[in-house]
């Protein structure tokens, strides 16, 4: 396959940022032990899959990928086949059992093993890390970057939950929560600001009880520095648990206009009876008075959402609690979701899946369409404003057209006249759809 010694790894990423931003650790961990990364599966002698299990459709769309590859394999029998990421872990060895094809199996606190497992591979074995940490940040590593606008950048400053949401997986799959040291994450987010990048978003599951113990910072204190790198530094974050945004998070996001106007806030349900069976730890009331201080210090404040429709139990008028939340909020979008029960979790072990199918399609499409309209109308407020776009692409449709996003996190599209990737543009809004601004520069 290729020309000398160096073997070519092809990574194709499923599931959350955390997942993306893990691709690009095993990419460096790779190249420095004399691999190679290619964008092009035919190239590659190796095939690493980066695994996602929050819901059951995530993983069937693994599975089918398997049986293309395995046809791949067929034709080439020297290729190797690895899975990574939370598949690996939730399944252990029962993944090399049930798929035959895959050679290596590595768990998302193991990837520093992944060279040594794959000389084993190499042997012809078949080779097994799925070992969890309570330390592992991969801090020290400095990622490869993946991404292809050169603009953004993920930086991942936190591993693992432990919030054991009813229904969720991560805690199973990625263990537990662990704060990466902020020196390293300062480094690294100079070093991206040097290289260009103009916006970095902060990622972990829970980015509101980052902690570095020695030093006593929590994430206000981190966001605050990572703000101050530079004024043309756009900075995100991404996820806070309601249950744990401060005060204090939001007062530093007052104070640092370079932090960017978006908070995502998953309220997963509108109803208290709900929310308590979740074990999400607060109500309706609580999460719509951290909305109001919201409004109160950032009126031009952005606020997204996920939302399980169909969770154990959930009756018609707890679905219209949902309904009505959002419509108290009025989110700019939202993920939405059909509650998928994951085994293990302590839905499953607890409660019946007991919402048929067909009532959880019909919620589910209710939440689209009625989060279709809010988002119109979110988008129709900016009619007649300007806005600063960090211009981070083409517009799909026109090499005319370029695109970007506002510090509320909307995409907004414009003529390029003498505009470039990387720019800060104003651009005057002149029209919408629920997705999308469009406009001119002024
Ligand atoms: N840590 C983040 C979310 C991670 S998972 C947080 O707590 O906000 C992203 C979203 O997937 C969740 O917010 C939830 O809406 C959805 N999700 C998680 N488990 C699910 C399941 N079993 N079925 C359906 N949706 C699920
Ligand atoms: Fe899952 Fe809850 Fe942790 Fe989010 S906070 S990753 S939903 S357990
Ligand atoms: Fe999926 Fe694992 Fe992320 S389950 S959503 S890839 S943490």
């Amino acid at each position: 396959m290729t020309d000398n010694n160096t073997k070519y790894i092809y990574i194709e990423t499923y599931g959350c940022q955390m997942n993306f931003s893990d691709s690009e650790i095993v990419s460096s961990i790779m190249t420095e032990n004399d691999y190679s990364i290619t964008q092009k599966i035919d190239n590659a002698d190796i095939i690493f899959i980066n695994t996602c299990s929050i819901r059951d459709n995530a993983e069937q769309r693994v599975r089918k990928r398997l049986i293309q590859l395995n046809a791949l394999k067929k034709k080439n029998p020297d290729l190797k086949i690895g899975i990574l990421g939370c598949m690996a872990e939730r399944l252990k060895s029962k993944l090399l059992e049930e798929e035959q094809s895959v050679d290596v199996i590595v768990g998302p606190d193991a990837y520093r093993d992944l060279p040594k497992l794959m000389l084993a591979v190499e042997d012809g074995q078949r080779a097994i890390n799925v070992i969890l940490s309570a330390e592992e940040t991969y801090g020290d590593i400095s990622p490869v970057r993946l991404d292809k606008n050169k603009i953004s950048a993920f930086i991942s400053i936190m591993r693992g939950c432990q919030n054991y949401c009813a229904y969720c997986v991560v805690p199973y799959t990625r263990g537990k929560e662990r704060s990466r040291n902020p020196e390293t994450i300062l480094a690294e987010a100079e070093q991206l600001f040097d290289e260009g990048y103009r916006e970095l978003t902060l990622l972990g599951q829970n980015v509101n009880s980052y902690r570095w113990e020695k030093k006593i910072m929590g994430f206000p204190e981190l966001l605050s520095r990572v703000a101050k790198i530079n004024p043309l530094l756009r900075v995100r974050f991404a996820t806070s648990h309601p249950k744990d945004i401060s005060d204090k998070l939001i007062q530093t996001i007052v104070r640092h206009p370079n932090v960017c106007r978006s908070i995502h806030l998953p309220v997963q349900s509108g109803s208290n009876r709900m929310l308590d069976l979740m074990n999400r730890k607060y109500d309706r009331e609580w999460y719509l008075e951290r909305i109001a201080f919201i409004k109160k210090h950032i009126p031009d404040c952005g606020i997204s959402t996920d939302i399980i429709s169909g969770f154990c139990s959930e009756t018609e008028a707890d679905h219209q609690q949902t309904m009505s939340i959002m419509r108290e909020v009025g989110y700019e979008y939202a993920f939405m979701f059909k509650y998928s029960e994951r085994p293990d979790t302590l839905a499953a072990k607890k409660y019946k899946d007991d919402v048929p199918e067909v009532i959880k399609s019909k919620r589910l499409t209710e939440i689209i369409d009625l989060q279709q309209q809010l988002s119109l109308t979110a988008n129709k407020k900016n009619i007649g404003s300007v806005v600063e776009v960090l211009v981070e692409g083409f517009s799909k449709k026109s090499q005319h057209q370029l695109s970007g996003r506002n510090s509320q996190n909307k995409v907004v599209v414009f003529p390029k006249e003498n505009f470039n990737i990387g720019d800060y543009v104003n651009v005057k809004i002149s029209n919408c759809t629920a997705a999308t601004l469009i406009g001119k520069a002024v």
